[in-house]
């Protein structure tokens, strides 16, 4: 009987004594878990990145890869300077269906403000309510796109603007059509003579006013560029945890840097599907160089979140499915890496930066938060008059 006690109370002993060890061990990790996490704030919110932990970058990203931080000034053309009264002009031609040839599509219609100036749309309906084959880019930020288009085929925003005019799928009009349009709405005489110092209407006035107004549209300071300015308690640890796996273990600043959150470089994360009915060649299409198949534009992550469906396609609906793509280094089955395409067989060679990460689902959901913190809420704009 004795005995049974004593090898009851030796066993109590032990157990106890193993508990003790294990909740020190978890107090252990849970101080050093908080003494990271209070670094990491203080480095991130220090207002000097040159104090950030080093971002992990693979050596053929180095040559584009500027730290993420503030968007720097909005630089307007020499050709096309800034003046308030072009940038009124230009909102007024945006939200101006008249420039369309049912009078009905605006460039608005797919831009829309309350939309994350884009339509959250897969593909947009465009004329005659056809379907486009892309996902509609938001225009927030884009004085800082160095491209334009998903595949970069156009250089400046006085070029592109007269593309959806035209564009069979979009606003349906012929350029000139449009511009004498315009051109017999009295009420726009005013607003030109004061843009350009005649009345005159002519499409290269069009297009610097438009282009004008779309520079304007930049986002205001994100949660993200209040913290790196030092305040400290503006991200929650999930955020911060998020910013840094984002420019560490994840990677994503390998493409996904700057101010704009994008390297304005084109880029092949396995998006093409090639093969199948919605295959898209991307920015080959363009230079019709074999590297470039299934390259598009590495888009900016500022307003992230009021964007999607997300991709040039539209395919990921939730953020969550974006990163976790990415995760599992994007499965693209080998099927959908093949085409033949005007008789020569392409394929679709995937960035070596887009490789298994490994991300937690914890991790995941960090990484989300953080791009939560570099966009805004919805400013509401007041559609501008149209003239008569
Ligand atoms: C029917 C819908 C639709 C209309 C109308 C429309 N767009 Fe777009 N916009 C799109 C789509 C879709 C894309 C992406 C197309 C691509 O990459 O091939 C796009 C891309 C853009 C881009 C490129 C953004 C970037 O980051 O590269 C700009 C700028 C733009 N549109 C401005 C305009 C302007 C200005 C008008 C009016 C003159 C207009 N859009 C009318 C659907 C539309
Ligand atoms: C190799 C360069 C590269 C890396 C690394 C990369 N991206 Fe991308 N990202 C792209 C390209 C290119 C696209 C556009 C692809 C398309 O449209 O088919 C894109 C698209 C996106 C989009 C959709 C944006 C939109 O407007 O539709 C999100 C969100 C995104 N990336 C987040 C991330 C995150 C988070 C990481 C890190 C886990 C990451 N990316 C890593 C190049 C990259």
């Amino acid at each position: 009987m004795k005995n049974t006690i004593s090898w009851v109370l030796i066993l109590f002993l032990t157990i106890s004594l193993l508990n003790n060890c294990l909740n020190n061990k978890v107090q252990k990790e849970i101080k050093e878990k908080n003494a990271f996490i209070a670094k990491l704030r203080e480095l991130y919110s220090s207002g000097d990145s040159s104090k950030w932990p080093k971002p992990i970058l693979d050596p053929e990203a180095e040559s584009f890869f500027v730290e993420i931080g503030h968007l720097p000034d909005i630089q307007f053309p020499e050709d096309n300077p800034y003046s308030e009264e072009k940038a009124l002009l230009g909102k007024t031609l945006f939200f101006d269906p008249r420039l369309s040839g049912s009078n009905q599509i605006a460039c608005a219609s797919c831009h829309d403000p309350e939309l994350g100036w884009g339509d959250n749309r897969t593909f947009s309906f465009g004329h005659d309510r056809q379907l486009g084959t892309r996902n509609a880019m938001s225009i927030l930020n884009v004085a800082y796109a160095k491209s334009l288009f998903w595949d970069g085929r156009v250089g400046s925003l006085e070029e592109q603007s007269h593309v959806p005019i035209q564009d069979k799928f979009e606003m349906s009009e012929h350029i000139d059509i449009a511009t004498g349009k315009i051109a017999k709405i009295k009420g726009y005489e005013a607003l030109f003579e004061k843009s350009f110092g005649s009345k005159e209407v002519t499409k290269d006035k069009i297009a610097k006013a438009i282009a004008t107004f779309e520079r304007t549209v930049k986002s205001s300071p994100t949660k993200f560029d209040q913290f790196i300015d030092g305040k400290s308690d503006a991200f929650s640890d999930k955020e911060l945890l998020g910013l840094h796996l984002f420019r560490t273990k994840a990677q994503c600043i390998n493409c996904h840097n700057s101010g704009y959150f994008s390297n304005n470089q084109f880029e092949n994360v396995g998006t093409s599907v090639l093969g199948t009915n919605d295959e898209d060649l991307g920015r080959y299409l363009i230079t019709k160089n074999v590297d470039d198949v299934g390259k598009f534009r590495v888009p900016s992550l500022r307003e992230v979140v009021r964007t999607g469906p997300w991709m040039h396609n539209g395919s990921f609906k939730t953020l969550t499915e974006v990163i976790e793509f990415y995760s599992k280094a994007n499965p693209e089955t080998a099927s959908k890496r093949e085409t033949i395409h005007e008789g020569i067989t392409l394929h679709s060679n995937k960035s070596g930066m887009v490789r298994f990460l490994e991300l937690t689902d914890e991790e995941i959901s960090q990484i989300e938060a953080f791009l939560g913190t570099i966009s805004t809420k919805n400013q509401r704009i007041i559609p501008p008059q149209l003239p008569k």
